[in-house]
């Protein structure tokens, strides 16, 4: 029996504690917030849990093997050092820490300890991107010419951290699951409106081989939006994760190049074809990915989402907030 113990029960800490609850082999031994509301909220849905204030308790407790921290970015650093000091492994949430340099000690530790790391990049566990990973490495698409994502909502402004580190960690872990290649450079530019924190943002990152991805990132949309595109030589796919069933399509559309003579001389055709919508595995992601976190410890296995995977995604929102700083001046990775 694995034994967990959780820090952090605010907005997403539940999910947390709720999957790691239904796993076999698994067992929350305690659960750990500052805040007396959230501690009550704690008792009244999962009765059988030991609560704890302190979050010593649980980091230096000889009855946790894993230490899930889900709070705020600013403290990741903190306590997963000390849950890697104290022998534990970390599951940790996205974005993994605040700066590179963290990331690197943490990940370095880890491997000091023999302990893993995993990095809480959800999305890479839902049906829909485990179907598009599938689709891409089948050469459905074909070479990929850019990657456009749209993630927008009126959302939960956070006072600790700019919608970039809030919202991009998600389209930057997927985008380095999917696409196999390093970003080499990143520009992004974005605005504050209230608390000197930007709320709207555009991250371009261009790599090897005439590949661009872009991520439009906004707290401050009137409507939600959470569409991917992705187009290839062969064939182009659209993402739109608000759709309850055709999550996923793809066409059978493209640009055909008959002849290069020259600029003036260049010939091509537009491909119109069919248009199929993939079947989408419907599981919850997060009981997928505490899942495999369990076994990856029992099998003593380092998870693809781990600290490597995380500092990537670090490195990436570094270079955007830098760039974003110098009003969209390129940043190399
Ligand atoms: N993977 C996802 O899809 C996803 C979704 C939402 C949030 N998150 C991430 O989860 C983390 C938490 O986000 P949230 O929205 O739940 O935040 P939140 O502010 O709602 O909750 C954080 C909780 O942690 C507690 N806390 C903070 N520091 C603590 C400490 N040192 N010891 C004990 N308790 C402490 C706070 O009291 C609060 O209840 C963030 O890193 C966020 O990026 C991930």
């Amino acid at each position: 029996m694995l034994k967990f113990g959780v820090i952090g029960f605010g907005y997403w800490g539940p999910n947390i504690v709720r999957n790691l609850r239904a796993l076999e082999g698994c067992a929350v031994v305690g659960v750990c917030d500052h805040s007396p509301t959230a501690r009550k909220r704690l008792q009244a849905s999962h009765p059988g849990v030991a609560v704890h204030c302190d979050p010593r308790d649980l980091l230096t407790s000889p009855d946790v093997d894993a230490i899930a921290v889900i709070t705020p970015v600013w403290t990741h650093y903190e306590l997963a050092k000390a849950a890697l000091e104290n022998g534990k492994h970390v599951f940790v949430e996205k974005p993994f820490t605040s700066n590179v340099a963290q990331a690197e000690e943490l990940i370095n530790l880890a491997e000091q300890k023999k302990l893993l790391i995993m990095v809480d990049h959800t999305f890479l566990f839902t049906g829909a991107v485990r179907k598009i990973k599938k689709l891409l490495e089948e050469g459905m698409l074909g070479k990929l010419y850019y990657y456009d994502s749209m993630r927008v909502n009126l959302g939960l402004s956070q006072h600790d951290c700019n919608v970039i580190w809030d919202l991009a960690p998600h389209d930057l872990s997927i985008m380095n699951h999917l696409l196999h290649e390093d970003a080499e450079a990143i520009s992004a530019t974005g605005q504050s409106h209230w608390n000197g924190h930007e709320d709207i943002a555009f991250i371009t990152a261009y790599f090897p081989d005439r590949l661009i991805a872009h991520v439009n990132v906004n707290w401050i949309s009137p409507v939600k939006v959470r569409t991917t595109l992705i187009g290839g030589e062969k064939k182009m796919l659209v993402w739109n994760d608000l759709e309850a069933d055709e999550k996923l399509k793809v066409y059978d559309k493209g640009v055909d190049v008959k002849s290069q003579e020259g600029v003036y001389n260049l010939l091509v055709s537009y491909r119109s074809g069919d248009m199929w919508a993939p079947q989408v595995e419907q599981v919850e992601a997060l009981r997928l990915e505490m899942q495999y976190f369990v076994e990856c410890i029992k099998n003593n296995e380092r998870p693809f989402n781990d600290g490597c995977a995380g500092l990537k995604v670090v490195r990436m929102l570094e270079a955007a907030n830098e760039s974003l700083a110098k009003r969209g001046e390129l940043v190399y990775v």
